[in-house]
């Protein structure tokens, strides 16, 4: 049977890169999707305002793993303002696109990320992110 993944997320899948946990994160992410019920949870380090360095966690799917690898790797280098313009269409862009049906997965790791982000604003300033709320928290009884 052919793959409906394409090879980058093949790739991504079987090889992720930033998998585990991180030593004195900066930021910590925590979230589920509402469709699946998978869960993640995503780390970061800032240095002078710029993510140094991005780690996930996961208990999902194939595609959970490949779009979260790709949201590290996307993010590493950026500042938090760069970082937050990162969607998850822009992942799945990366990696030459995703079936329909697991477009959903790709959103688990944007809003990790956010999750992570806003986790470290509210650490350092008090305030997190301006109106944020991760996808889960909108949609509780969703399937
Ligand atoms: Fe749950 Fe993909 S099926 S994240």
């Amino acid at each position: 049977m052919a793959s409906n993944y394409s090879d980058k997320v093949m790739e991504h899948f079987r090889n992720p890169r930033n998998v585990g946990e991180m030593e004195n994160p900066d930021g910590i992410g925590k979230v589920g999707n509402p469709t699946c019920g998978d869960i993640m949870e995503m780390y970061i380090k800032v240095k002078d305002n710029v993510i140094v360095d991005a780690k996930f966690k996961t208990f999902g799917c194939g595609a959970a793993i490949a779009t979260s690898s790709m949201i590290t790797e996307m993010v590493k280098g950026k500042t938090i303002e760069e970082a937050l313009k990162v969607t998850n269409k822009m992942v799945v862009e990366a990696l030459d696109g995703l079936p329909p049906v697991k477009v959903h997965c790709s959103v688990l790791g944007e809003d990790a990320m956010k999750s992570a982000i806003d986790d470290y604003l509210k650490k350092k300033t008090g305030k997190g992110l301006p109106g944020w709320q991760p996808h889960n928290e909108e949609h509780e009884h969703g399937h």
